[in-house]
């Protein structure tokens, strides 16, 4: 299938690889519109200079195509989007969907009305725990679970001067999004509402808030919880994962560093603890969502991570952004 790689920034070079790499892609134009990273493209990473443009509506009316990779800022991820459709382009756009809830529910409503496929990059539940996790609950390892914690402490983003550096709320909008699609997706449930507070630490680098704490309430009862620091200059426990405590009436499911152990400790029973093996299938990370998109393009379905299910962990986003900015109000997301 043909495709139009759209962003040649820091996270476009990896998804560059993985199309080059899959046998079923043949990438026929790039579009970036910054001379130094179409330099870079050319001299660095071998893309020829005449299937380099500035706008996607050029490229795509010169070469016929498939599919887009939108590899851009959130900001521009409608523009780019809105353009794929006129052009009748499927969309595999990179997270956050938007960084505006409104603009994200009005592109998911034009994708839909476009009829192509719109899916959205949450390669974080791609991968052996989530994927182990979620099985284990379906399987009732722990009983129906009750409580949900999880800790980010990450020296996130410190190169300075990207946009990760210089807008407001970041570590939530950009960040989060990973992990409450991974709440969303581990739990097999949706988030009802959100109370949040945010703030800076003094030593931070980010112009805008990299520390939060959030209450999520899902929509069986689950409590949900997420506590983070992105600008930690000390110990990084699990990498961007974070570590994860599932509270279940037989147990508990932690994610310790990046091992999964089962635990199971009161007096009137045996005691378990356990480190589980992980699964191997659905955790090929962005090269297996990629697959996943292409299949969804060939059978005509839905992918996994597709961008009308996205907007239930945009909401999560947004509601807790809307609760910060009101000082922890409990915000629904019927609000939104
Ligand atoms: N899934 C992940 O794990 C993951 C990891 C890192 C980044 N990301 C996401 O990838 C996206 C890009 O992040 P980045 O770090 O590569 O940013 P970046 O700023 O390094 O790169 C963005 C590129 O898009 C180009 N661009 C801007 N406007 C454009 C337009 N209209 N058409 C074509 N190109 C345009 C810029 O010139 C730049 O080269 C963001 O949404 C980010 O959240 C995802």
């Amino acid at each position: 299938m043909k495709a139009i790689l759209v962003g040649l920034g820091g996270r476009g070079k990896g998804w560059l690889r993985d199309l080059r790499e899959n046998p079923e892609v043949e990438l026929v134009a790039v579009v970036e519109p910054a001379p130094k990273n179409k330099e870079k493209a050319v001299k660095e990473l071998e893309v020829p200079e005449k299937i380099i443009f500035d706008d996607l509506a050029d490229a795509a009316k010169k070469h016929k195509a498939d599919f887009i990779v939108d590899v851009t800022p959130p900001a521009i991820h409608h523009k780019v989007a809105y353009t794929a459709f006129e052009h009748g382009l499927h969309v595999l756009g990179e997270k956050p969907l938007s960084d505006k809830y409104e603009v994200a529910r009005d592109v998911v409503a034009a994708g839909k009305k476009a009829g192509v496929k719109h899916m959205i990059t949450q390669n974080y539940r791609w991968a052996g725990l989530p994927r182990t996790t979620r099985r284990l609950l379906d399987q009732g390892a722990i009983g129906q679970v009750g409580q949900l914690d999880v800790s980010l402490y990450v020296n996130w983003a410190d190169a300075p001067g990207s946009h990760y550096v210089t807008q407001p709320y970041m570590f939530l909008t950009d960040m989060g999004i990973h992990h409450f699609d991974m709440m969303r997706y581990t739990l097999g449930t949706d988030c009802v509402s959100a109370r949040a507070i945010t703030w800076n630490l003094p030593w931070g680098w980010h112009q805008g808030d990299a520390c939060q704490l959030i209450l999520f309430r899902m929509a069986n009862g689950i409590n949900a919880t997420h506590r983070g620091v992105g600008c930690t200059v000390g110990h990084v426990p699990a990498g961007h994962n974070g570590e994860w405590r599932y509270e279940g009436p037989k147990g508990t499911l932690t994610w310790e560093g990046f091992k999964l152990f089962q635990t199971h400790q009161h007096k009137a029973d045996p005691k378990i603890r356990e480190e589980i093996a992980l699964d191997t299938a659905g955790t090929g990370g962005p090269k297996q969502l990629l697959g996943d998109f292409l299949k969804a393009l060939k059978e005509g379905k839905q992918p996994e991570c597709n961008a009308e299910d996205n907007l239930k962990s945009m909401a999560m986003v947004f509601a807790a952004l809307k609760s910060a900015k009101e000082d922890g109000r409990e915000v629904k997301i019927g609000e939104l």
